[in-house]
């Protein structure tokens, strides 16, 4: 059987999937470094994620999601957490695709809500009406990954090992 850490695992959902807890699970298992694409945008503009919204805006917000995802490819493979818009530009297809196996982590609604609470951090989730839209909008996008994960039925740990075996 081939090794499904080989080429890397890009994990894609909305906020609250899980994508960095399950990432941190799977670096563990494939010994493969762990990116956090929010985290790696923070550390290459030195100001947090709501400061470039509010200072620079989405758009600025995005550029920078493309040009951090470009800057990860020389370290390719790796298990890289994204944010959970990265999906929104066509441009940004090609750069997961090439940092790893695009893996869905779907969760409801539900659970979306209760797991960012307040929206600490999360520009985009102080309005839940917009969220919502948001949601909806995004998620036949997140199906274009390469393997659609269940996100809420275990442990990061149990779905870290669901992803290694379906991969
Ligand atoms: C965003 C999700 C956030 C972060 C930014 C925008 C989005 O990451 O990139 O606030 O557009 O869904 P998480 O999915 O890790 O919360």
């Amino acid at each position: 059987m081939s090794n499904p850490c080989k080429n890397g695992i890009v994990l894609i959902g909305f906020m609250g999937a899980g994508k960095s807890t399950v990432a941190a699970e799977l670096g563990h298992s494939c010994r493969l470094p762990v990116i956090d694409l929010d985290q790696e945008i923070e550390r290459r503009s030195g100001r947090t994620i709501p400061e470039i919204f509010e200072h620079s805006g989405e758009e600025a917000f995005r550029q920078s999601e493309t040009e951090a995802l470009r800057g990860l490819l020389d370290q390719a493979p790796l298990i890289l957490a994204t944010g959970g818009g990265v999906t929104g530009r066509a441009e940004n297809w090609p750069l997961l695709r090439r940092l790893g196996r695009v893996v869905y982590l779907r969760v409801s609604w539900e659970t979306v809500l209760l797991r960012i609470g307040s929206g600490q951090g999360r520009p985009l989730a102080r309005d839940r009406v917009r969220l919502q839209a948001l949601f909806e909008q995004r998620l036949p996008l997140y199906e274009e990954a390469d393997l659609v994960i269940d996100g809420e039925g275990g442990t990061p740990a149990s779905i870290a090992r669901d992803i290694l075996r379906k991969l």
